[in-house]
């Protein structure tokens, strides 16, 4: 039968992709779909190459947990998309605890070392980095992190130049959530954007995280219009990242399981419609093993298989608009 990342490709899409984290790689039922490359061309670890996981202590690295799941993605034939360099959370107490004492000298020093280890590692396995994830609050401002504290706004520029010297090849990108539809915080992704080019650095997408609910998921115009405002900002490529798309309140009934396959539908069509984007990654493939019911108490059943690894409506909705 038709399975979405073959089916994404016919389009003419780069991959239908996923997410997976290194806990559930001994489940094997779960990595057999997931290595299937008809049905997943493309992994992320959703969490082996974060900051407090490849440089818990200062100057000391570990790769162990991403290149467990660099080593799948390259057994299997996908593509893999790492994440993430310079983000606010996750990072190692070292990092934080100390922020206290770094200075834009000190701190630029920290940036380009981690950078230069972490991508130097991956080169050449990486088709895209998210460079910087998650620096924007959601009135378009800056969030205030460790980074913007210290540095401003160059950290951006700082970060993309480091990430791009590490490895030339890999597709650079700015990364975030409530960014799919127009509004202030997608301004803010268009400013960040032309900042970082500005700066004569290299950034060649913007990822949107897309972690979107049930009946509140943009429509496919507004998405759409989003996508053309980070390419009119000078980006060539755009990408569904994160995507899952919850229930805020469960279980669900029938027809909020329509109405999720619905709106997966949509975010599906707007990548269709947009030559620029490039691929749509889910957040892992199946609620069994989804981050929401973790951080949203209460929240779930955002993804295309069920617990069970069954395909859901969602799946069915997606595969019909490939
Ligand atoms: C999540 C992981 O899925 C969880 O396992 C972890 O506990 C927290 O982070 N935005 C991001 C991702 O960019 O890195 C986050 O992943 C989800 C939100």
């Amino acid at each position: 039968s038709a399975q979405l990342n073959k089916l994404a490709k016919a389009a003419g899409k780069l991959y239908f992709g996923s997410a997976t984290d290194n806990g559930e790689l001994s489940d094997r039922s779960y990595v057999n779909i997931l290595s299937n490359t008809d049905e997943f061309g493309q992994l992320t670890p959703a969490n082996g190459q974060k900051w407090e996981y490849t440089e818990p202590s200062q100057g000391s690295f570990s790769y162990t947990s991403g290149d467990q799941i660099a080593n799948l993605a390259a057994s299997n034939g996908q593509l893999l998309r790492c994440h993430t360099l310079v983000w606010y959370s996750q990072l190692p107490s070292w990092a934080t605890v100390n922020s206290g004492s770094w200075n834009a000298n000190t701190l630029t020093s920290v940036v380009n070392t981690h950078i230069s280890n972490v991508v130097g590692h991956y080169k050449g396995k990486c088709y895209a980095w998210d460079v910087v994830n998650e620096a924007l609050n959601d009135d378009g401002t800056y969030r205030p992190n460790v980074f913007y504290n210290v540095l401003g706004d160059s950290y951006f520029a700082l970060a993309f130049k480091a990430a791009a010297a590490a490895d030339p090849n890999a597709k650079l990108y700015y990364n975030d959530y409530n960014i799919e539809n127009p509004g202030s915080k997608q301004a803010g992704v268009v400013k960040i954007v032309k900042l970082v080019k500005a700066a004569g650095a290299k950034i060649d997408g913007v990822g949107m995280q897309a972690h979107l609910i049930v009946g509140s998921t943009p429509s496919q115009s507004q998405l759409q219009s989003a996508i053309q405002s980070y390419v009119g900002a000078g980006v060539t490529e755009v990408a569904y990242t994160e995507l899952d798309i919850r229930f805020s309140s469960l279980p669900p009934t029938s027809s909020g399981l329509t109405q999720q396959a619905n709106d997966y539908s949509a975010v599906t069509k707007a990548c269709l419609a947009e030559k620029a984007c490039i691929g749509i990654t889910i957040w892992d493939y199946t609620d069994k093993y989804s981050w929401i019911p973790g951080v949203f108490p209460g929240q779930g059943d955002a993804l295309i298989y069920d617990s069970n690894l069954n395909k859901k409506p969602a799946w069915t909705s997606i595969s019909s608009v490939l």
